[in-house]
């Protein structure tokens, strides 16, 4: 064969794998609503950055007439490219060979990306739509996946990793994205499930959609399991690019830092009367941390879900921080089983990958009640306390209003090695509300009384100007500085330019045993 008849031969290759199942199934793909493989990474990766590999690799399986219907590339796109020009590994499942199922060497392409991705150090994203495991391969598949999770976990804390989900991913399927470090989800066409519709009807006599059962609304609001959710593919895949700004290519580095026009001595009055004097109100704490943060940008992770705390990244002097805050808008900002998962997950993401966690507090405790202890908010408010206490990152606490009790100790409190705690001065640092406090040490006191409720309200002001204010930890150095909210921005950034080269480490350990 002449020379240039080989680099034909190539190019009809490489022209042929790139349709994967065919023009009538990217058809199809397109009536689903769905974008295929290549067009998703397209939208994901910097324009032409995308390398390819693997591209020719076939399927070895005989059953089922199987070895007259090899697709090249098997229905798994891999390779690596870049994002904003900082290397990103990416594997997509296409939907278009086999419904994306996973064979034996569908499973080899995923794990040869993984591993070279935590060889070299950079993020892996994985794409999925897939219809599971590739029946025609029974227990090949099998391992296949379970090859795919033993690489989730070795990598967890070493490289970022991340799931788009875009499509079907049913049964045993789900638990890579699960043991990644983040989710994104798209409405509508994308659905996880360990049992599908047909098999709940049969267990348990429920009615119910895909959507109803896994849709992203559902993982984003009812289970936590998703972080993003969007509307459409594209903004999906922007949502990637934007968070793979805010996190380091791996566990040795930094996050890449960028050049900051916000003045670091922006002083914002607003801050000073923003939250209400009364401390029964509610207030929005996305109003404070818009005022702090470089450009008011904050990214926030699993908002619909225990929405009582935000998590998220944002930026001070250009430098990515991780953001936990309470939120009184819902539920007073109380502490819960379910936030308390969601902070300590995100606290642990941050120090595992190098982050600066700023935590802003007002917290009036835990959530009372059988619901939340017949649920372990016990062994969930431990994870939280667990995650902050081993966590090595810089960590400074903002106590904006209410310091209330095991919460105050669990969200970065001195002991928990907090580097610096701030308190803005209306704040309240006690072990717990002037009313409870003062109806339980008072409580002969106020019964003896002529008028009760004139005493109870008598004790709660002198409770409440003894020790419902920050003076008295400041006093005791579990608070550091009493400082005026218009100023916290700056303060926070001269902190974490103090503690930039922090260095702290935990007992040499196998590893911890953290309150699952
Ligand atoms: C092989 C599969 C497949 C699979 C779909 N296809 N799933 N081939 N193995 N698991 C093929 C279909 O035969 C079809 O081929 C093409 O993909 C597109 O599928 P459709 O059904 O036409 O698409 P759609 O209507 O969109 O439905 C998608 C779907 C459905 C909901 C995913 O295909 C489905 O229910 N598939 C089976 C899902 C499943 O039960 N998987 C195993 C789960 S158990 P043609 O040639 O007709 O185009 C599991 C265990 C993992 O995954 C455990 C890990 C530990």
């Amino acid at each position: 064969m002449s020379r240039e008849r080989k680099i034909l031969e190539l190019k009809e290759k490489i022209d042929k794998a790139r349709v994967g199942g065919g023009d009538v199934a990217i058809d199809k793909q397109h009536q689903r609503g769905k974008l295929t493989a290549r067009e998703r990474i397209d939208l994901l990766l910097d324009k032409s950055s995308f390398e390819e590999m693997d591209m020719f690799r076939t399927h070895d399986c005989t059953d089922f007439d199987m070895n007259k219907k090899k697709i090249l590339g098997d229905g798994m796109v891999t390779g690596y490219g870049t994002i904003h020009g900082r290397l990103v590994f990416v594997y997509a499942f296409d939907f278009t060979v086999f419904g994306g199922s996973l064979s034996k060497t569908v499973a080899e392409k995923v794990v040869k990306v993984m591993e070279k991705a935590a060889k070299v150090g950079a993020p892996v994203i994985g794409i999925n739509d897939s219809g599971g495991a590739r029946i025609q391969e029974g227990v090949d598949s099998l391992a296949g996946y379970t090859e795919i999770f033993l690489r989730n976990v070795l990598y967890s804390g070493v490289i970022p990793q991340i799931s788009a989900v875009v499509g079907p991913c049913a049964g045993g399927a789900v638990y890579s994205p699960a043991l990644t470090d983040f989710i994104f989800m798209v409405r509508k066409t994308a659905y996880m499930f360990l049992t599908g519709p047909k098999i709940v009807k049969t267990v348990t006599h429920e009615d119910v959609t895909a959507e109803e059962l896994g849709g992203a609304d559902v993982h984003a609001s009812k289970s936590g399991i998703t972080h993003f959710t969007y509307d459409d593919e594209q903004s999906l895949f922007e949502g990637i690019r934007s968070l793979i700004n805010y996190i380091p290519q791996n566990n040795m580095e930094e996050a890449p830092v960028i050049v900051n026009e916000d003045p670091v001595d922006r002083i914002d009055e607003d801050l000073n009367y923003l939250v209400p004097d009364n401390v029964n109100k509610p207030y929005d704490m996305k109003d404070v941390l818009m005022r702090i943060l470089d450009n008011s940008e904050f990214i926030e992770v699993q908002a619909l879900y225990a929405p009582n705390i935000m998590i998220g990244f944002g930026r001070l002097n250009g430098k990515s921080i991780g953001v936990v805050a309470n939120q009184p808008k819902y539920l007073a900002g109380v502490l819960d089983s379910n936030s308390s998962n969601k902070a300590a997950r995100f606290v642990r993401f941050c120090d595992a990958f190098n982050i600066p966690i700023v935590t802003f507090e007002d917290v009036p405790g835990f959530m009372p009640g059988t619901v939340q202890e017949f649920n372990g908010v016990i062994k969930h408010g431990a994870k939280m306390l667990y995650a902050y206490a081993e966590a090595t990152v810089p960590k400074i606490t903002v106590i904006i209003r209410k310091g209330y009790g095991g919460a105050f100790c669990v969200m970065n409190s001195k002991q928990l090695r907090g580097d610096i705690i701030y308190a803005w001065p209306a704040s309240e640092i006690a072990v717990m509300g002037p009313q409870g406090a003062s109806e339980i040490i008072f409580s002969k006191e106020i019964k003896a009384a002529k008028n009760p409720q004139e005493k109870l309200q008598g004790k709660i002001e002198e409770y409440r100007d003894k020790f419902a204010n920050p003076y008295v930890a400041a006093s005791k150095g579990y608070v550091d500085e009493v400082i005026e909210p218009k100023i916290t921005r700056y303060k926070l950034i001269k902190a974490l330019e103090m503690l930039a080269n922090k260095r702290d480490d935990n007992p040499p350990k196998k590893h911890g045993n953290i309150p699952l």
